[in-house]
């Protein structure tokens, strides 16, 4: 049985005793990795960088250090996520803010940014154009923040059905310098949304309802429903947006995040999206991992 946090102390622990400590009570409790989650907790309880607290390892913690990191240790053993924990989430190498309100953000999706900077060319010429980015379902903002952060004269607009996600993913342009050139606004699909843009990004809930049940805790209990729950088939959200993709994105590209195993259903979807009798330009993008993660779609004329 692991042991219960209220019987164990981190009393008078130097920072790199409370971290292994620390480890200790999450690998037992069958979290990995540990040592290194172990660590976060430990500097996020002291207020410091986790690379500070490498360096002072014999710092000692505090009277209120202790209660904070019991908890915060508490809290991961409940499964809560180190990210949620401290609120924030690194994205292409930047820090987001992430909130009870919006995904997780997660190292696939990163997949979505390096297409898109592929296929909008990765030198300058191309890299400074005035595009026009849409992102739909922006969550913490991370898509849209991300290309207008990498495009330097872009200006887009972030979509979402929850407001809250909407007012962190604009702390989110504000922090990373680009909020005067982003737009947020509370949206269904493309449902009241004009074009044309340049380039339609969209990571939209994709699991099969039937499966949330089955998905880890981390996932399953606080990653927001609306941004995991994507219909019988994991689909719905694509087939709305599908619908009104010529419309919206007549002559740029659109880049939709998939799931494992759903990159061909969707190439089916996005087969439909016919200018007179002209099937689109659709190819998918590899994840780390060898995974389609990524289906970019262009509408032929
Ligand atoms: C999988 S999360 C992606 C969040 C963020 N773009 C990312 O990549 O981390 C999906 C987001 O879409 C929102 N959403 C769900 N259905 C939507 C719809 N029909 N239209 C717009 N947004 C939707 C959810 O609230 C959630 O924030």
């Amino acid at each position: 049985m692991p042991e219960t946090i209220s019987e164990t102390s981190f009393r008078s622990l130097t920072a790199a005793a409370a971290a292994a400590q620390a480890a200790r009570l999450l690998r037992e409790a069958g979290i990995e990795p540990a040592a290194r989650e172990g660590r976060l907790l430990v500097a996020a309880a002291l207020g410091v960088d986790a690379g500070r607290l490498l360096s002072r390892p014999e710092t000692p913690l505090g009277a209120a250090e202790e209660a904070v990191l019991d908890s915060l240790v508490a809290r991961r053993i409940a499964r809560e996520p180190v990210s949620r924990i401290l609120g924030s989430r690194g994205f292409y190498g930047r820090d987001f803010e992430i909130s009870p309100a919006t995904l997780d953000p997660r190292p696939d999706s990163e997949t979505l940014i390096e297409a898109g900077l592929e296929l909008i060319g990765h030198d300058e010429k191309h890299r400074s154009g005035p595009w026009r980015v849409l992102d739909i379902g922006t969550g913490s903002g991370c898509l849209l923040v991300t290309l207008l952060a990498e495009l330097p004269n872009s200006t887009g607009l972030g979509t979402d059905i929850d407001p809250r996600a909407l007012e962190t993913a604009e702390r989110n342009a504000r922090r990373h310098g680009v909020a005067r050139r982003a737009r947020w606004k509370l949206a269904r699909s493309l449902d009241g949304i004009g074009g044309p843009v340049d380039l339609l990004v969209a990571n939209p809930p994709y699991v099969p309802t039937g499966e949330i049940a089955g998905l880890e805790p981390e996932v399953r209990d606080y990653d927001p429903r609306a941004a995991l729950d994507g219909g019988a088939d994991g689909l719905d959200v694509y087939r709305e947006i599908a619908r009104d993709l010529i419309r919206v994105v007549p002559n740029g590209r659109a880049l939709f995040e998939v799931g494992a195993g759903q990159a061909g259903a969707l190439c089916q979807i996005l087969a439909a999206t016919r200018v007179g009798d002209h099937p689109p330009e659709v190819r998918t993008f590899r994840d780390l991992n060898g995974i389609d993660r990524c289906v970019a779609w262009k509408a032929l004329h």
